[in-house]
């Protein structure tokens, strides 16, 4: 079946169920919350893709994400007390197991919990993030990521909750990071930042890669970095000097993987996480170091974004003893969000530059046509060995 109206980019942006993006969505795995924010016995609303879910950890530590609402009359089903692997409703005590079965009916003389069942979602623990497969069917193998599988530190950072489309942050480029990102650069001493640069991209059997290149090397220059990867559909790894505080000026470099993550369609969820080559006692002083600064600084963040999208201060005020890190993200946050929660994407004027953003979107809507159309989409081949050598430490 031909489409009688072919996608534009714009009907991608909408991501609830039965929406091409929400559809396309759903059929892969994606974190829904950092593995650290749910204790043992808790459980949290979440809501992901524009539907919302409860997430809660068993007694031993298990997570699972299960309906937001209960079956009996809707109460929310986070409000209630997990019991082993569990979740009793606050309502009126009826009990679901981690299948979303009904396995207690309290107030009931004669219980009918064998014909009442929540959905309930396959969920795992990976990389300090909790994951969740909210499609339907069976899920799709769970997929991961060998550069980040290897020895070192891994720190999932404070998750960030920035309100605008998801496509504010697929479509970020390499281009911005001069301008963006110049505050931090001059205010940290990092001035292979504010070199201009562009990207050479192509596509690859899991997505695309790209060189960064300075703009004006027409050969010769080395490239600026190793060549950053995504894997589709929302997922980019890429390696850049470590910007902890205390290990600056030291040649370590990082290993991210950012996953972007609709909560809605104006609101993204952004799952950073990092590896370091680190082992030992100098893993354990950077993990405390690292952490520790972003977990305090994550807190009032967006209130300086908020400000600055306002006019009342400006990037280059960002106080100084903010850490590259969160100064970082701030530049970021005011640049997405500045664009508008959710804009259609009517009014841009694509240049050479915006070839990343080309190739996303073309992937993107070859892909959703297949599956409205009915035929195959792309059986995308992710890594199993590293991409990346380890850097020596300096
Ligand atoms: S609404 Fe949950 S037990 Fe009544
Ligand atoms: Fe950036």
């Amino acid at each position: 079946m031909t489409l009688a109206n072919p996608l534009r980019f714009a009907d991608l942006e909408q991501v609830g169920p039965g929406t091409p993006s929400g559809t396309y969505l759903r059929r892969f795995w994606h974190p829904v919350l950092r593995a650290r924010d749910l204790v043992p016995g808790q459980a949290k609303p979440i809501e992901i893709l524009a539907e919302k879910f409860t997430v809660y950890r068993s007694d031993t530590g298990v997570p699972h994400v299960v309906a937001f609402r209960c079956a009996h009359r809707g109460a929310q089903l986070s409000l209630g007390w997990i019991e082993g692997d569990a979740l009793r409703c606050r309502y009126h005590g009826w009990k679901f197991d981690r299948s979303g079965q009904c396995v207690e009916q309290p107030t009931e003389d004669k219980p009918f919990c064998q014909r009442v069942k929540i959905p309930s979602y396959p969920t795992r623990e990976y990389l300090g993030l909790i994951f969740a497969y909210l499609g339907e069917g069976a899920p799709p193998p769970f997929t991961r990521y060998p550069d980040l599988d290897r020895p070192g530190v891994i720190i999932a950072d404070p998750t960030e909750i920035v309100p605008c489309n998801f496509w504010n942050r697929l479509d970020n480029d390499i281009a911005h990071i001069p301008w963006v990102h110049r505050a931090t650069a001059l205010r940290k001493g990092r001035h292979d930042y504010i070199v201009p640069r562009r990207e050479i991209v192509e596509e690859t059997p899991y997505g695309w890669s790209n060189t960064r290149m300075p703009v004006s090397n027409s050969g010769g220059m080395r490239d600026l970095s190793p060549k950053a990867h995504f894997f589709m559909p929302n997922v980019y790894q890429f390696q850049h000097r470590t910007r902890a505080n205390g290990f600056e000026m030291r040649n370590l470099w990082d290993t991210k993987i950012m996953w972007t993550v609709p909560v809605n369609d104006t609101t993204l969820a952004a799952f950073d996480v990092t590896h370091t080559p680190l082992e030992g006692a100098e893993a354990r002083a950077y993990e405390a170091s690292r952490s520790g600064d972003q977990e305090a600084e994550s807190e009032n963040r967006w209130d300086i974004g908020e400000k600055i999208l306002a006019g009342e201060m400006t990037i280059e005020e960002i106080p100084d003893d903010i850490t590259a890190y969160t100064s970082f993200a701030i530049e970021d946050y005011v640049t997405q969000v500045g664009q508008g929660p959710i804009e259609g994407r009517t009014r841009e004027h694509l240049g050479q530059t915006d070839a990343k953003v080309i190739l996303l979107r073309r992937m993107w809507l070859r892909e959703i046509t297949a599956m409205l159309e009915g035929t195959a989409l792309t059986d995308w081949q992710f890594p199993v060995e590293p991409l990346y050598e380890i850097l020596a430490p300096a």
